[in-house]
C-alpha cells in the first residue's frame, strides 16, 4: 500500500506575528505530493558527480558504475556508520541502461555491468536496512544518450516498482517542448503513485523550464518530492558559490516552495572528493543544512578522510537539515563579503550560518547583533547559543540586546544554534 497523508498545514510558532512570517506559514500549508515520502530531506548516496558516466569496467573496475560499485556503497553505509545518522537511499545515476529496451519495451540494465539485474540489487540493498534509487528521464533519451522514458512512462513506473525501486530521479533532457516536460514529469508522478509502491520523485523540472518561463512552483509541489532548479554541481569551491549565489538571489520563490514533503535541491554534497578545501567543506555542509537540502554524497565512501566521514557523519548538522518543522533558510544579508543565513527550526530554535566570502587574508571577525535575528525572535528574552561548526563549542547564555563574535577562515562558515532560553538571569 503506499501512505498517504493529508495536506500539510504546519502553524508556524515564533514567526506567527510578522507579515513575513505569515506568508510562510501560508507557504509551508501548500499541498505538496501526497505519498508521505520526504517529509524531511532526502539523506543517502547518489553515484553521479564522483563516478559520472564511466561504463569501463575493463580499464576501471573499481570505480565503473556496475552493480558492484552499488553493493560496496551499501556494505559500507551500512556498517561505518552513515545509516546509523540517517542516509538511507543508495542511488543509481544516469549510465546504468542498456542502449536498448528488452522486447516487452520495458528498460533493462546493461547486462555486463550489472549481471545480476536491479531485482537482486534491490534486494541486496533492502538487506542492508537501506533503499535504493534509480534514474530514468522524461524525454527521448537520458543526458548521456541512453532510452529515455517518453511514451512508457507507465511501463516505467511499474518495472521499477517491480524492481523494488524507492527512489526515482527523473532527468529532463530530450524534451521538444516545455509542454512534452510539464506533461511528461505530471504523467511520471501519477504513474509512480499508481504502482502502489512508495517512490520518492527526484525531479529537475524547474531546471529545464527556467530558461523558458519562472515555473509554477505551486504545481511542481504537488508532483515531487525534491526537485533540481540550478545546473550540475562540479567538485569546486566555484561551483558551491554559483549555487549559493543563486539560491539567495531566487530565494523568495524557493523559500515559499519548501516544506515537508517538498525540497528545492541545489546538488549533491561533493564533500571527502578533491575540489574542496576544509573550510570550503564545512561551508557546503552548514549551508546545506540551512536551505534543508537533499542530502545526497557523491564521493567514494571506500576511500574517505575521517575529517570528511567526521563532518558528513555530524549529528547536530543533520538534526538541523532534517528539522521537522521543514522551513528552509535564507539569505539575511550581506556585508563586505559575509554573509549572514538563518533558518527557523522546531522549538523555537535559530540555526545561523556566517560565511566569509572573502578569497584574500587570514580569519575574519564578525559580530552579530542578537536582536537581528530571527525577525528580532531568535533571542528574545535570551538564548543559548553553540557553535556547531567548524567546531562544537557552547558560546554560553546572551540575552537579546547582546552581540555575539564569530571569527570566520576564509571560504568556511560559522554554523551557530541559537536556543531561546525564557530566564533572563
Ligand atoms: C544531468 C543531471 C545530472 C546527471 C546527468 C546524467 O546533467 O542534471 O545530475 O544526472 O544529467 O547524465
Amino acid at each position: 500500500m503506499r501512505l498517504t497523508s493529508g495536506p500539510l498545514r504546519r502553524l508556524g510558532c515564533v514567526l506567527a506575528l510578522s507579515f513575513r512570517a505569515l506568508m510562510l506559514r501560508e507557504i509551508s500549508g501548500a499541498w505538496a505530493l501526497d505519498n508521505g515520502l520526504a517529509m524531511t530531506p532526502t539523506m543517502g548516496w547518489l553515484h553521479w558527480e564522483r563516478f559520472m558516466c564511466n561504463t569501463d569496467c575493463e580499464e576501471d573496475p573499481d570505480s565503473c558504475v556496475s552493480e558492484k560499485l552499488f553493493m560496496q556503497m551499501a556494505d559500507i553505509m551500512a556498517s561505518e556508520g552513515w545509516k546509523e545518522v540517517g542516509y538511507e537511499y543508495i542511488c543509481i545515476d544516469d549510465c546504468w541502461m542498456a542502449s536498448r529496451r528488452d522486447s516487452k519495451q520495458r528498460l533493462q540494465a546493461d547486462p555486463k555491468r550489472f549481471p545480476s539485474g536491479i531485482r537482486h540489487l534491490s534486494d541486496y540493498v533492502h538487506s542492508k536496512g537501506l533503499k535504493l534509487g534509480i534514474y530514468a528521464d522524461v524525454g527521448k533519451k537520458t543526458c548521456a544518450g541512453y532510452p529515455g522514458s517518453l511514451g512508457h512512462y507507465n511501463i516505467d513506473a511499474e518495472t521499477f516498482a517491480d524492481w523494488g525501486v524507492d527512489l526515482l530521479k527523473f532527468d529532463g533532457c530530450y524534451c521538444d517542448s516545455v509542454e512534452e516536460l510539464a506533461n511528461g514529469y505530471k504523467h511520471m508522478s501519477l504513474a509512480l503513485n499508481k504502482t502502489g509502491r512508495s517512490i520518492v520523485y527526484s525531479c529537475e523540472w524547474p531546471l529545464y523550464m527556467w530558461p523558458f518561463q519562472k515555473p509554477n512552483y505551486t504545481e511542481i509541489r504537488r508532483y515531487c518530492n525534491h526537485w533540481r532548479n540550478f545546473g550540475d554541481i562540479y567538485d569546486s569551491w566555484q561551483s558551491i558559490k554559483t549555487i549559493l549565489a543563486w539560491t539567495s538571489a531566487n530565494q523568495w520563490t524557493l523559500v515559499r516552495a519548501a516544506g515537508p514533503g517538498g525540497w528545492n535541491d541545489p546538488d549533491m554534497l561533493v564533500i571527502g572528493n578533491f575540489g574542496l578545501s576544509w573550510d570550503q567543506q564545512v561551508t557546503q555542509m552548514a549551508l546545506w543544512a540551512i536551505m534543508a537540502a537533499p542530502l545526497l554524497m557523491s564521493n567514494d565512501l571506500r576511500h574517505i578522510s575521517s575529517q570528511a566521514k567526521t563532518l558528513l557523519q555530524n549529528k547536530d548538522v543533520i538534526a538541523i537539515n532534517q528539522d521537522p518543522l521543514g522551513k528552509q533558510g535564507y539569505l539575511l544579508r550581506k556585508e563586505d563579503s559575509i554573509e549572514v543565513w538563518e533558518r527557523p527550526l522546531s522549538n523555537l530554535a535559530w540555526a545561523v550560518a556566517v560565511v566569509n566570502l572573502q578569497e584574500i587574508g587570514g580569519p575574519r571577525s564578525y559580530t552579530i547583533s542578537l536582536t537581528s535575528l530571527g525577525q528580532g525572535m531568535a533571542c528574545n528574552p535570551a538564548c543559548h547559543i553553540t557553535e556547531l561548526l567548524p567546531v562544537k563549542t557552547k558560546l554560553g547564555f546572551y540575552e537579546w540586546t547582546s552581540y555575539v563574535k564569530t571569527r570566520i577562515n576564509p571560504t568556511g562558515t560559522v554554523l551557530l544554534q541559537l536556543q531561546i532560553s525564557q530566564t533572563t538571569f
